[in-house]
């Protein structure tokens, strides 16, 4: 079938991206479904700083690539030896394929799958296929999801079912920015009630770490950001407290709020300086994790003596540790509750034609989750 798709040709170019259109929508070529796999009618993907990073070649991928990973959309044709989903049903992606067999999968932490982390490297589906093509040349899947097209091919172990009640546009935001922030406080760190937080980075993942920490309980919720709006924003999903970064120490200020530094300080960012920045903010004893995806080459330098001295622990955290079977369903039922307020992130919905303006807009902090709608 046809599809048409926002595909990325080429990593690097500068912005602003509404004139340098790194994005190309484009009508491609869609196979399959086949063995193991599922076609999906992609109904709305977030834009997400991940997508971001695969632009400006911060985290590089094969090219070329149909981007998007965080996704909710409808079943619309199922492949061979697919028996526990069926056309109609709505599902969420998983921008981690869990292969149920290897070791980190038996040791119940499908988020680190050796087979899905390969694909998704190899820019696959599980099964080894790519299903995308332009002009008889394949094109590789972003993290197995490829969301920003009207339909989609996925592994079945991409794909979470969920309730038709709930709206595809939320429903998006548990693939990745809900799974991530949310995890990284519940799985990653277990905070526990009146344990304080520090939330370093307030786009779509640090705002899902605030609410994640207001429902653990935590005291005092520290939100930090460089942008005033941000921080305003992270205030009304449960944080007690802001910083803005450049007004004064940043950590200091934490450190002053918290008595001496947050028992778990978040970095939510993206950047080593904001990694440097959550590791100051902790107390000794305390717990920091990473959740930002810095540039592969980037390097990170702490006060050795510290670690051992203050009896520090450094925690990164990928896919906020989450098992999306377990957790999608989990973090739903309590933003169905009135327990995560997840509807507060969305800032808009765009076209497919307007993404390149959408990357504009999160890469200056305008907006938190714009919702492409294929
Ligand atoms: N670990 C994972 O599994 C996972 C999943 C999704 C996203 N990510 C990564 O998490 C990061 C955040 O993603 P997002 O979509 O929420 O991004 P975003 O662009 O929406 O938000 C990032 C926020 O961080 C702020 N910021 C930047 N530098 C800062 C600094 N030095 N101190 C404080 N705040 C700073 C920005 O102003 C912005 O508000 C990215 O690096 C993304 O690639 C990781
Ligand atoms: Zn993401
Ligand atoms: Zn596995």
């Amino acid at each position: 079938m046809k599809t048409k798709a926002a595909v990325l040709l080429e990593m690097g170019r500068p912005m602003p991206y509404a004139a340098t259109r790194p994005l190309e929508v484009l009508e491609v070529d869609l196979e399959g479904p086949g063995l193991g796999e599922v076609l999906v009618e992609v109904k709305a993907a977030g834009l997400c700083h991940s997508d971001l990073s695969a632009v400006d070649g911060t985290r590089p991928w094969p090219l070329p690539l149909v981007l998007g990973h965080e996704a909710a959309g409808i079943v619309r044709a199922v492949g061979p030896g697919v028996g526990d989903l069926a056309e109609g049903d709505h599902v969420v992606f998983s921008f981690v394929p869990m292969c149920g067999n290897c070791r980190y999968c038996a040791a119940g932490r499908p988020h680190l799958c050796e087979r899905g982390v390969q694909a998704n490297r190899e820019g696959r589906l599980l099964t080894g296929a790519r299903r995308f093509s332009l002009e008889g040349r394949p094109l590789h899947h972003h993290l197995g999801v490829a969301a920003f097209s009207q339909f989609t091919v996925a592994a079945r172990e991409s794909l979470v079912p969920i309730p038709k009640e709930v709206p595809l546009e939320t429903a998006a935001l548990f693939g990745c920015a809900v799974a991530t922030g949310v995890g990284a406080v519940l799985n990653t760190a277990r905070v526990e009630e009146g344990a304080s937080v520090a939330v370093l980075g307030l786009g779509g993942v640090g705002l899902a770490a605030v609410m994640g920490a207001a429902l653990a309980g935590a005291h005092p919720i520290v939100a930090v950001d460089l942008l005033p709006h941000k921080v305003e924003l992270a205030r009304g999903l449960g944080a007690t407290h802001g910083v803005v970064v450049g007004d004064g120490d940043a950590a200091e200020a934490v450190r002053e709020i918290t008595g001496g530094g947050a028992d778990y300080a978040f970095e939510t960012a993206g950047s080593v300086a904001a990694m440097e920045l959550a590791y100051r903010a902790t107390r000794r004893g305390g717990v920091t994790v990473t959740v930002g995806l810095p540039q592969p080459e980037r390097m990170l330098a702490l006060p050795a003596v510290g670690l051992t001295a203050e009896e520090r622990t450094l925690k990164g955290s990928y896919m906020g540790s989450s098992n999306p079977r377990r957790d999608v369903p989990r973090f739903l039922a309590l933003y169905r509750a009135g327990r995560l307020p997840v509807d507060r992130l969305l800032t808009g919905t765009l076209p497919l034609e307007a993404i390149n303006e959408g990357l504009d807009r999160l890469a200056q902090g305008e907006a938190v989750r714009q919702i492409v709608i294929p």
